[in-house]
């Protein structure tokens, strides 16, 4: 396992562009199952995610071009055999082959996509919302085994979700986009990497319309190639703008759409950290000598709330803020761990119930050895360790290179120290 060791720099400062979206791209790699002939796919993060998935679908056929970020995709010999349970059960996302394997082959069977650090992720929606559409779901053991015959094609299907869940979503409309039958989700997420895969799915020919959280879908048998440009990872320019904030750097962060982060620059707005936003860029500006600051409170929620992925690193963030800051997370049961490793550092935390922690700042972290337990609290510790008045070791570097593109060569252009050491 790979460590981190970062040593402490007053400020950074410069400019560092965003790539595009891990939650989108990985969606699209899935759409393309659909899709016979070259699929082109721009602005593509090299991460070890999109990799896995890569992986999955090469073992059964599929073929796969990378030339920098652009991906070229061709799932022409794509044969219906089951994707690689190991591989399968390492990636959450991979629940999405779900939904085009069934519309191209009428059949799948993958183990439970696994949970993680940050809750259990149940895909009881998912299943639910296959078995409203005529699909038959068999759970033998660990797997679940997937069937349909397009024999109601005829009939208008309703899926009405209990609770908003983004793969969810994403796995229903790529069924549907397969199949020819017209299929309405009611309370679907609509993040903006959904609303990026339905562009993608337009471009092959799916005839798709949103109105808030209803998407009615009309889809096709052999969708046309498509071309896409991938949306820039909101998640990623979020953190490094919380990266900038907490230590006090001027940083222009590139090729993002301020647009998706509202709910990020009001916050901003309320604890008095200076920044400017262009078509495509986002300029933190809160140098050293700036004003204090103020602590606040976040709430996380669906889209276009207070985005779950950026919870944690808002954590080192109100460690700098003066004042008590709350935090309250709302989708994962278990995404407040990461908070014991900035306890380690000197945080002042308390942690009120599994849900809600109370942030006392500004203190003075200081370095410790500590573990990156899931992708995004990994990015949030790199913050807390750039943060430190000393030296910080992280260890399991690999789950922050799961979600973000060789991070410590991007961060030492802006002034980083940081060392990956295997
Ligand atoms: C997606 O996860 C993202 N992952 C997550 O990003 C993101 O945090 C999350 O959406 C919320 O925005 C991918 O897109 C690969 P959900 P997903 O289904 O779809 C519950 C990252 O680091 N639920 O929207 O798994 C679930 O437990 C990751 O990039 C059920 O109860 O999240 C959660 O409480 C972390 N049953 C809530 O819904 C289900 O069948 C929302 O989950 C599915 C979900």
């Amino acid at each position: 396992m790979a460590k981190f060791i970062i040593t402490p720099k007053p400020t950074l400062g410069g400019e560092i562009a965003v790539l595009g979206a891990k939650n989108a791209a990985i969606k699209m790699i899935a759409a393309s199952i659909l899709i016979d002939g070259k699929t082109s796919l721009e602005n593509v993060p090299d991460i070890l995610d999109i990799q896995k998935i890569i992986n999955i679908l090469e073992k059964m056929g599929g073929k796969f071009r990378r030339l920098g970020h652009e991906l070229e995709v061709d799932i022409t010999t794509l044969r219906p055999d089951d994707p690689d349970p190991t591989l399968v059960a390492q990636i959450r996302a991979s629940i999405v082959l779900v939904g085009p394997m069934l519309a191209r082959f009428g059949r799948v069977r993958i183990p439970h996509p696994g949970g993680c650090t940050i809750g259990s992720r149940p895909i009881d929606l998912h299943l639910k919302a296959f078995q409203t559409l005529g699909v038959e779901v068999k759970v033998n053991g660990p797997n679940y085994e997937f069937f349909y015959h397009d024999e109601n094609a005829s009939s208008v299907v309703s899926v009405d979700f209990e609770k908003i869940s983004v793969t969810a979503t994403e796995n229903v409309l790529l069924f549907a986009s397969g199949l020819q039958r017209e299929i309405i989700i009611n309370n679907a997420a609509i993040e903006p990497e959904v609303l990026d895969l339905i562009e993608f799915l337009k471009k092959a020919g799916v005839d798709i319309s949103q109105d808030g959280r209803q998407i009615r879908i009309i889809g096709r048998k052999n969708l046309k190639t498509v071309r896409h440009r991938v949306v820039p990872d909101r998640i990623e320019a979020g953190t490094l703008a919380i990266m900038a904030a907490a230590t006090k750097s001027s940083l222009k962060i590139l090729n993002c759409n301020p647009d998706h982060l509202k709910s990020l620059l009001k916050k901003f707005q309320e604890m008095g950290i200076k920044f400017a936003t262009g078509e495509n860029f986002l300029y933190i500006n809160d140098s050293p000598g700036g004003s204090r600051i103020k602590a606040a409170s976040i709430s996380t929620t669906e889209y276009p709330g207070f985005p779950t992925d950026l919870q944690p690193p808002m954590g080192v963030l109100f460690t700098q803020a003066a004042g008590k800051s709350m935090i309250e997370e709302n989708i994962f049961e278990h995404r407040l761990e990461y908070l014991k490793e900035l306890q380690k550092m000197g945080a002042k935390i308390k942690i009120l119930t599994a849900k809600k922690a109370e942030i006392t700042g500004p203190t003075v972290l200081s370095g410790a050895k500590i573990e990156s337990l899931d992708l995004r609290a990994g990015a949030t510790l790199l913050i807390a360790a750039l943060v430190a008045n000393t030296k910080t070791e992280i260890n399991h570097a690999e789950n922050i290179d799961r979600g973000y593109e060789k991070i410590e060569t991007r961060l030492e252009k802006i002034g980083a120290k940081i060392q990956r050491v295997r």
